[in-house]
């Protein structure tokens, strides 16, 4: 292979997970120059198929983990999923390596008892109530104290994938053991939430740069079995709860410290805003800001983890995102009814290009932009009923 002198010189970023997100990261980091590795535990994931290289790992194997790392020796490691054996970057950043945002807010975030216990026990934010549970046993006396109903989660996972609500004492077992196999770590442990009946639940992307914490307009999801559907921006949001969202965010994201774009998960409920959970990273309801500002969340977050200024983000119109997803399991799909979608005004489709479909797996997404959020809704639930995904 012919290399460049400029690709030769220009600095590296190694994403560790090479998803739609991760896609999105390596095209904006490429426009600002950087060379490109992608890396995930099967071919041909949709970030690998931009990058300039990449390799398949098992990712929560810390040897492969630093082999990969060591060999490659990128200027920044960038996590782009949870699953990751996030110690070994521990010992990677104080070897000198540039791990995004830091180490320790990738090694928190991992699973959700290092982030809940830092954004409760820690800094006193608004959660719900939750325990912590290792056997079926500990589980019901958690579930008991928590009080019914509850949402059960497995500590590692993403995507909602095995959490379930939790309405009688005779659904315990059955949420033990959906938490068990849908979780992603090697421990069987799962947490227990008190359910909160938020009025509506939103991202809000802030940004920690050269520049200091910047926030972009809240974004608005629907979320269906844990998993995001639709999202929206900005969501109508009163001047309190605008406020008390920034304070959160701005308390959680300097706790966890680095540069970069930090997707905080918050429910607005009567009783005030709730803190959810926080992705070091990109956020998926964030998509919407590939049609909504000037900057998307993968441009702010490139450019803050280079050390470039970031002096305000525009929102430059109401928006909202869709997701088309699977419902078979094949190495054998299509797309279909892009141009029947992309016929509906202001809409433009980004298809991922997964190498295969899964039960429930997102493919593709609607972006629509409108003069208000709710014609941006309207557009891009049209525009999404027209896409399928089909197998043959
Ligand atoms: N305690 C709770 N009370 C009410 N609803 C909840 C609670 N916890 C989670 N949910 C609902 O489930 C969704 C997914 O939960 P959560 O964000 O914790 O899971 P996740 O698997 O990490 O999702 P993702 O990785 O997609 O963000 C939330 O966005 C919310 O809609
Ligand atoms: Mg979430």
């Amino acid at each position: 292979m012919v290399e460049t002198t400029y690709i030769n010189q220009s600095k590296k970023i190694l994403l560790l997970g090479a998803g739609e997100l991760g896609k999105e990261t390596i095209i904006e980091a490429q426009r600002l120059g950087l060379t490109t590795i992608a890396v995930d535990r099967y071919e041909n994931a949709p970030a690998m198929q931009v990058a300039h290289y990449s390799h398949v790992i098992d990712m929560l194997d810390k040897n492969e983990l630093r082999r990969v790392i060591e060999l490659e020796n990128p200027d920044f490691i960038v996590p782009e999923i949870e699953a990751i054996a996030t110690e070994a970057l521990i010992d990677l950043e104080k070897e000198g390596y540039n791990v995004v945002p830091t180490a320790k807010a990738v090694n928190l975030t991992m699973d959700r008892e290092g982030i809940r216990r830092l954004a409760s026990e820690e800094l006193g934010l608004l959660t719900a109530k939750y325990k912590f549970a290792d056997t079926l046993y500990e589980l019901q006396t958690a579930v008991k104290e928590i009080g019914l109903p509850c949402v059960i989660k497995p500590i590692m996972s993403s995507s909602g994938k095995g959490q379930t609500v939790c309405r009688s004492m005779e659904d315990i077992e059955v949420s033990w053991n959906e938490a068990i196999a849908g979780g992603r770590g090697k421990k069987a442990r799962v947490i227990v939430e008190e359910f909160i009946r938020f009025d509506s639940e939103i991202t809000l992307l802030t940004v920690r740069s050269v520049s200091g914490t910047s926030y972009c307009a809240p974004i608005g999801h629907i979320q269906k079995d844990g998993d995001y559907i639709e999202s929206w921006q900005p969501h109508h949001m009163s001047t309190e709860q605008i406020e008390q969202a920034e304070d959160i965010a701005k308390k959680i994201t300097d706790a966890l410290g680095g540069f970069g774009v930090f997707g905080v998960e918050l429910f607005l409920s009567e009783k005030g805003v709730y803190f959810s959970e926080v992705s070091p990273r990109p956020h998926d309801t964030g998509m919407v800001t590939m049609g909504t500002q000037d900057l998307s969340e993968f441009a702010l977050h490139v450019r803050a983890i280079l050390g470039y200024p970031i002096e305000g983000i525009r929102l430059l119109t109401p928006g909202a995102s869709h997701t088309i997803k699977a419902w078979e399991e094949s190495k054998n799909y299509q797309v279909t009814g892009v141009e029947e979608g992309l016929s509906v005004a202001n809409t433009q489709v980004r298809i991922f290009g997964k190498p295969e479909t899964k039960v429930g797996r997102r493919m593709a997404v609607v972006v629509s932009t409108g003069d208000s959020v709710e014609e941006a809704r309207k557009y891009a639930q049209t525009a999404a009923s027209k896409i399928t995904v089909s197998y043959q």
